[in-house]
């Protein structure tokens, strides 16, 4: 489906955005394991989220949906069901990633599967560590998905050092360490978002340099209540367009404030953005608040190779404000992009050469200098939510505004784009 954008002159009014999906994935999983009851609001209607839901319940775990609230009743330790069928984690990497290792330390046999991008991507990075704890777990075609998972008696612990900086890997490995007796540890150089282990309440030590996060069958998961902070990755899609808006003002309500998360909003204000972060509070160790956000002047800076990981889901939308910043943007230890939904290096180039930009494309990023040319052309979502939504901000700052073919996609995370954007708008 092509989306057609007229130019936005000025946003104004306050926003409110569904649940934060990496938040709520685990959410999900944990009360799911927990023995009785959980209640999680503010859950997010998205396909990435109700992928979960729906392989949890082929796995006999019941979710009850109202409105945005959802009752989670889990079946306590090694209590789900074997399912009768593939689990089918749709277009979600956190479902298929985290899933795997939940299942990988169960008495049954399961297979996961996903769409035609999330079967492309790289499965080998969670079968290793896995493999590693005594699980049984094999993928096809260059260990992809489907994945087959094959049931054990007991799994071990490990201490695994990170050889790419991801949550999802991760995470995979601290849900599968909650059914061991013995103490597993992940070890990173880098940090990566660390929701898992905030809502198990993890132990996480900061030594040398190095972050150690500990898991143990004593940290497993007992029934909670859970609020989900709105989602700073979508928010970053408003926080641009207000920026680079004239005379905008921006109150977004209740956004997740983790400070893994906020490193796109702090490099969008050493760039000259004016945005006021209000912190409200914290649930689940999560904290959360309002941003206030007023049209700037931006320029852009260098961004450092350290906080990539953080602003990975960030980078398409950064990019945008990149364009109308001074300097040109550029950005480089970054080759985990060409495995995000989309090839992101690739998928970004080809739609900013559609209006005349010169892209240099990197193996690891992507330089973007020039100046605007139009082509009349719709850019392309390429299956990818976050792409659909970046080129829809940037075709609602364009003078004459732009297209997004493949539009659709936002249903991935964000199913009510295009009203949050009219409710903004005048
Ligand atoms: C996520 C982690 C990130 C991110 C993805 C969600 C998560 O992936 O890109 O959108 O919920 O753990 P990696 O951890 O693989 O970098």
């Amino acid at each position: 489906m092509i989306q057609t954008f007229s130019k936005i002159n000025r946003v104004s009014g306050t926003l409110t955005l569904p649940g934060d999906k990496s938040i709520a994935h685990r959410a999900l999983l944990i009360s799911s394991l927990a023995d009785g009851k959980s209640v999680i609001s503010n859950l997010p209607n998205s396909d990435d989220l109700n992928s979960t839901i729906k392989c949890l319940e082929s796995l006999g775990i019941k979710v009850e949906k109202k409105s945005d609230a959802a009752f989670v009743y889990g079946k306590g330790f090694k209590g789900y069901y074997p399912p009768n069928k593939s689990l089918n984690a749709g277009n979600s990497g956190t479902t298929a990633r985290l899933l795997a290792g939940i299942l990988s330390a169960q008495n049954f046999e399961s297979i996961i599967e996903g769409d035609k991008s999330l079967s492309s991507r790289p499965m080998k990075r969670i079968i290793e560590p896995l493999m590693l704890m005594g699980c049984n777990i094999k993928g096809e075609n260059d260990e992809k998905l489907p994945l087959q998972i094959y049931p054990v008696e007991k799994i071990s612990a490990i201490k695994y050092n990170l050889p790419v900086p991801s949550a999802q890997i991760k995470s995979s490995i601290l849900l599968a360490g909650l059914h061991s007796e013995d103490e597993s540890s992940v070890i990173e150089v880098k940090q990566s978002r660390n929701h898992t282990e905030n809502l198990l309440g993890l132990k996480v030590v900061n030594d040398d340099d190095k972050i150690i996060s500990t898991v143990s069958k004593k940290n497993y998961p007992v029934p909670n209540e859970y609020f989900i902070p709105g989602d700073i990755s979508t928010a970053m899609f408003f926080v641009v367009l207000a920026l680079l808006t004239q005379n905008s003002e921006l109150n977004i309500k209740n956004i997740s404030l983790n400070p893994t998360r906020t490193i796109a909003l702090n490099l969008l204000m050493k760039m000259g953005g004016n945005i006021e972060v209000d912190l409200k509070g914290e649930s689940n160790n999560e904290p959360y608040g309002d941003l206030i956000v007023k049209s700037s002047k931006l320029s852009n800076v260098k961004i450092d190779t350290e906080s990539i990981p953080l602003i990975i889901d960030e980078i398409p939308i950064l990019s945008v404000a990149g364009i109308f910043s001074e300097g040109f943007f550029e950005i480089k230890s970054a080759s985990e992009l060409r495995v995000k939904e989309s090839d992101r290096i690739k998928s970004l180039a080809t739609n900013f050469s559609i209006i005349g930009l010169d892209v240099e494309e990197f193996s690891d990023g992507f330089r973007i200098s020039g100046g605007i040319k139009y082509s009349g052309k719709p850019f392309q979502s390429f299956g990818d939510h976050r792409v659909a939504m970046t080129f829809a901000i940037l075709s609602l700052l364009l003078e004459k505004g732009g297209k997004v073919d493949g539009f659709e996609s936002v249903r991935i995370s964000n199913p009510d784009f295009i009203t949050q954007v009219a409710s903004i708008s005048n």
